[in-house]
């Protein structure tokens, strides 16, 4: 892919991975370009209420609901910008990874956009968009850092170096099983809860003042062919350990109309899941930024929303140094400003993408460390 030159300008983002149709317009405000601007606007049309009853997200809605929102959602974040089409300086769009049938609405849409206003145009991936959602609002580390991606799908630690626009990300540790979002949305279906359940669960677990179920961490052994090392996380054990407390004690799920707050059986052993989950997050997170030298520490993703982990990380990060930074809520479950933003560094870098770019349900970001 040749280098082009590009003159900063609004970006609009498109994000349809999963169950939020997402559109956003994000004006660069790098220092060094002395531009002062960052979200003009971010419009999100929520797939949860489509999906709740199902207990997870169905991908043939996901994709018909994608269809129906993608065009009302971008003309709302071009009107809340203020600008049009032809004010733009480029489109950003979440190639991957994702639903296929879900990006594919987002890459199509974008394309035609591009096609129909000649923009350059840029496939970004969904984690490295999530990464940026750190930066939002909050100046970005010169140094090389750490990035903890928690989401629905994956839980993944990276390290970040930068070269000018572009970013190198090295994939340093992530989940052999399942990612902490999907545990915290599976012991909820157990427990009757919606989905997703994470919200839910910080919620209860927070006023929960009564004794918590003690759960065991996870013990991670990988033989990487260089040994063993512990760089990896694991979520599926204590969903495991979950469903069988729930079955030794005979606990019913919540019934329709009851409230969590008043099951305290429930809230007991949802209290000591998330304290477990909240250690086996931030252990090897901090022991890994203290191996690699690194002084700064990005929390992002749905997970990082979790008012237990923030806890958890600033008192911490503290003790060691280490500066957090974690984007408001509002910036960690997903959203196209982050895409924008993202596909403003591409865009600046000189990347394109033609109008061959692929919805990739299974991209990769970076290289295994
Ligand atoms: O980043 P995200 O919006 O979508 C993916 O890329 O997966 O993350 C969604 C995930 C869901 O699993 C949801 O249950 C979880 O983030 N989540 C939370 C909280 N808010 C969202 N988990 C725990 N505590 C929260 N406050
Ligand atoms: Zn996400």
């Amino acid at each position: 892919m040749a280098a082009e030159a590009w003159t900063p300008g609004p970006v609009l983002g498109i994000e349809s991975s999963c169950d939020e149709t997402a559109a956003a317009v994000y004006e660069p405000r790098w220092r060094e370009l002395g531009l002062e601007h960052g979200v003009l606007s971010d419009c999100v049309a929520s797939q949860v209420k489509l999906h709740a009853p199902h207990g997870g997200v169905v991908p043939e809605l996901a994709s018909r609901q994608h269809l129906r929102d993608v065009e009302p959602v971008v003309r709302e974040a071009l009107e809340r910008a203020g600008l049009t089409l032809s004010e733009l300086a480029g489109l950003a769009v979440t190639n991957g990874p994702g639903l296929v049938g879900a990006l594919l609405v987002g890459v199509s849409f974008t394309k035609s956009l591009a096609l129909a206003t000649g923009k350059p145009f840029v496939g970004v991936h969904h984690l490295e968009g999530h990464v940026r959602s750190a930066f939002l609002e909050h100046d970005e580390p010169e140094e090389p850092y750490l990035a903890l991606v928690v989401s629905g799908g994956h839980s993944s630690l990276y390290r970040i170096e930068r070269e000018g626009f572009a970013r190198r990300h090295r994939l340093l540790a992530r989940t052999l099983d399942d990612a902490a979002g999907e545990a915290y949305d599976k012991v909820g279906k157990m427990m009757g809860l919606d989905y997703p359940a994470g919200p839910a669960i910080d919620r209860a677990a927070r006023g929960f003042t009564g004794e918590r179920v003690p759960f065991k961490p996870a013990r991670i052994k990988v033989d990487g062919g260089r040994g063993v090392t512990h760089r990896a996380f694991s979520f599926s054990g204590i969903k495991t350990a979950v469903r069988h407390r729930l079955q030794q004690e005979g606990l019913a799920p919540l019934r329709p109309g009851e409230n969590l707050s008043e099951r305290a059986d429930l809230l007991a052993i949802l209290a000591g899941f998330q304290d477990t989950v909240v250690d086996m997050l931030v252990k090897p997170t901090l022991r890994i930024a203290r191996e690699e030298g690194l002084r700064h520490l990005a929390v992002v993703g749905g997970v990082s929303a979790n008012s237990r982990l923030r806890e958890r990380l600033e008192r911490d990060c503290a003790r060691r140094e280490l500066e957090l930074i974690i984007p408001r809520p509002r910036w960690s479950t997903d959203n196209a400003a982050m895409i924008a933003a993202a596909g403003a560094l591409h865009l600046a870098a000189g990347r394109r993408s033609g109008l061959d770019l692929v919805a990739d349900p299974g991209l990769r970001l970076g290289e295994a460390a």
